[in-house]
């Protein structure tokens, strides 16, 4: 479904990612980790669109997909999430996710605002969608709070919802369980292994969680100063010597 193959990804002479390949099959968990700085969140922006890569090759469901604008990669069901959560703050958490749907036959939203009609139609179609899509994440309750009222764990899963308002058939996951409560882990874990399992979404999860990883996971990649070092099955990688060294002294 996702095959990226010999991709580099530069900061002006710096070369962040290099040559990294990997792939993802449809509805696969997949799992990447690697010490900070490794070049982890720089290769999803390339995956996604946000980032030009300098070198190599990105298909999607069989298309090359490199030079697509982030957009483009969306509607095709290839969404993303970040690192730090990127909700509008003032908004509540409904209108977050009617402004991240991109549903293609509202091609362009303005053009709805104006046409009132087709305007509530629109509204009320992906008002059902956000609240089906809450409720699967358990997070209706909070529909109409502002979005700057949710915990850190909320607005995760918050950043999920937008995500999951394209009707994503891979999602690129940053770091989900980064400043979420472990009660709540346990709880989101359970989330991903729904999506894949009964909406067969695959995902490619960027963790410092590597139990979390382990669990998820059919395979593992591991990255070090920009290259894939590893790549398997999960408890075979990490145990792995090459593995081993890259992380001692670093930071898991
Ligand atoms: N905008 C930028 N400009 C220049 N260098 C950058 C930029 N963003 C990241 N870098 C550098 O690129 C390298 C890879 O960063 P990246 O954020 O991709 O790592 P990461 O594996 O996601 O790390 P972490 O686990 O800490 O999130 C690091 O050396 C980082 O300092
Ligand atoms: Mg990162």
């Amino acid at each position: 479904m996702l095959k990226v193959e010999n991709v580099s990804v530069k900061y002006g002479p710096f070369i962040a990612v290099d040559d990294a390949s990997l792939e993802v099959g449809a509805g696969e968990t997949v799992g990447l980790a690697g010490t900070n700085g490794a070049g982890k969140s720089t290769l999803f922006a390339a995956i996604a669109g946000q980032l030009p890569a300098a070198t190599g090759s990105i298909r999607f469901q069989g298309k090359e997909i490199m030079g697509q604008p982030s957009y483009t990669r969306a509607g095709l069901g290839l969404s993303r999430t970040f690192q730090v959560p990127r909700e509008f703050g003032k908004l509540t958490v409904l209108e977050n996710l009617l402004v991240a749907a991109s549903d293609p036959r509202d091609e362009n939203m303005l053009t709805s605002w104006f046409r009132r009609g087709r305007m509530h139609a629109t509204t009320q179609r992906r008002t059902e969608q956000a609240d089906t899509v809450l409720e699967s994440l358990g997070i209706l309750h909070v529909r109409d709070l502002l979005a700057s009222q949710l915990s850190g764990g909320q607005k995760k899963l918050l950043e999920l919802a937008r995500v999951l308002m394209q009707k994503p058939s891979i999602i690129l996951l940053d770091e989900p369980f980064a400043g979420v409560n472990p009660v709540r882990i346990g709880e989101m874990m359970e989330i991903f292994r729904t999506l894949a399992a009964k909406q067969g979404i695959a995902l490619l999860i960027v963790e410092h969680h590597l139990q979390a990883l382990q669990s998820l996971c059919s395979r593992l990649y591991v990255m070090d100063q920009g290259r894939i070092i590893a790549h398997g099955d999960p408890s075979t990688v990490l145990n792995s010597k090459t593995v081993q060294d890259a992380y001692m002294g670093g930071v898991i």
